[in-house]
């Protein structure tokens, strides 16, 4: 029955895109994933879904399975040749460990680090029982495995808010990083290739949700209203928001139509945050507003002292959405906002540049400075 649902479930995968190689689909194939669920109940275990299996005493996840079409979509990206050495940080149950080790063949390696001992024990079994051999540590991934390195390919599977030095240092001249990265309050998966020794330039980048890491961050979440948070970067502009909400809305509609929310995602946020030091996201439990049309998880806002401005959508007669921006106190960033969904120029580049320690960074449009490293959007 698990042969059976395992195959469903790549087919499922396939027929939507979300693998593209034959070699990491032959690995989806071959790794039997609830042997690295053993709490799960089978259809669970091969349901396209992230299964939690750690919570913090909030009801926070801690550590999980992450989807299998994003686990996926990040082989796809990391493009694992056969004997290359792998660091994954994140090891939760080994799943994508046993994949990796699928990609990477008897010549090469795979070593995987979580912070949680219970979790590297549990993976340890796991990776018994599926017989797939993989170094398992237990430590803060924050400063990589150096016993193992050079390493041709590191993937993070928890959301980075930064890429740490160890990271840079453990990761071969020719190596790629894929890594879940959050700025302005959004993750996208990117594939980062050495451009330079302190240069990474992003071949990809795709919309995930991820567990953040543990360890510093420089996130920043606050709540205008009970259920409702925005969420940006501590180096942006902040002002109480509290009832902001309860201010008139001020609403404009664009006469942009997109195919769906992805669209928005994908080019209008990236140039948001190339053009606008106070983009961030804001979100909002389903019963939290009164808002209409709601305010979906991921929505690109622009906040600062004064208010708060957000994207909405409405849907039209041929399967389409209006693209529309609703703002409270704030027709500076309304206006600013619909500027930048009519901007037809394409998505920025991406690269990110290692921030040196005692380096002045490059200030100003386009640069996102984190403790590490910058983020440069251009174009
Ligand atoms: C989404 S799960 C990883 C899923 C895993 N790759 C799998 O195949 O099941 C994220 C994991 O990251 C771990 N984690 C969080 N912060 C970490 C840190 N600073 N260093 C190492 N691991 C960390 C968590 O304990 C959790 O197990």
């Amino acid at each position: 029955m698990s042969d059976a649902l395992r195959a469903r479930l790549v087919d499922g995968i396939r027929a939507a895109g979300g693998v593209t190689s034959a070699r990491v689909e032959a690995a989806l194939r071959r790794v039997p994933r609830h042997l690295f669920l053993p709490g799960a109940a089978l259809p669970d275990a091969y349901a396209d879904e992230p299964f939690v299996t750690r919570r913090d005493a909030a009801g926070r996840a801690l550590s999980s399975a992450s989807q299998p079409t994003i686990v996926a979509m990040m082989l796809e990206q990391l493009a694992v040749e056969p004997g290359d050495r792998v660091l994954e940080i994140g090891a939760g149950t080994g799943y994508n460990a046993a994949l990796l080790r699928e990609l990477t063949g008897p010549a090469g390696t795979v070593t995987t680090i979580d912070i949680d001992p219970d979790v590297t024990a549990e993976a340890r079994s796991h990776l018994a029982a599926s017989g797939h051999r993989a170094r398992i540590v237990t430590g803060d991934g924050g400063a990589g495995v150096p016993s193992g390195a050079p390493y041709d390919r590191i993937i993070v599977t928890a959301g980075a808010w930064d890429l740490p030095p160890a990271w840079w240092d453990q990761l071969a001249p020719h190596g790629r990083l894929v890594v879940p990265f959050r700025w302005r309050g959004m993750t996208r998966s990117l594939a980062l290739d050495r451009a330079a020794p302190d240069v990474l330039a992003a071949r990809s980048a795709r919309v995930c949700g991820f567990i953040p890491m543990r360890g510093a961050d420089g996130e920043v979440v606050r709540e205008p209203a009970p259920g409702v948070r925005v969420v940006h970067d501590a180096d942006q502009p902040a002002g109480d928001l509290a009832g902001v909400l309860d201010a008139p809305a001020d609403e404009t509609w664009t006469g942009l139509r997109v195919p769906d929310w992805d669209a928005v995602l994908t080019g209008g946020w990236l140039r948001l945050c190339a053009s606008r030091p106070d983009a961030c996201r804001i979100t909002a439990d389903a019963t939290a507003t009164k808002a209409s049309p709601a305010i979906p998880p991921m929505t690109p806002a622009l906040a600062d002292a004064a208010g708060l401005a957000y994207v909405v959508a409405r849907r039209t007669g041929d399967g389409t959405a209006e693209l529309g921006v609703r703002g409270h106190r704030a027709p500076h960033l309304v206006a600013a906002l619909t500027e930048t969904l009519r901007d037809p120029r394409p998505a920025p580049s991406l690269t990110i540049l290692r921030n040196a320690e005692g380096a002045t960074p490059p200030a100003g449009a386009g640069h996102i400075v984190k403790h590490h490293t910058i983020l440069r959007l251009a174009g």
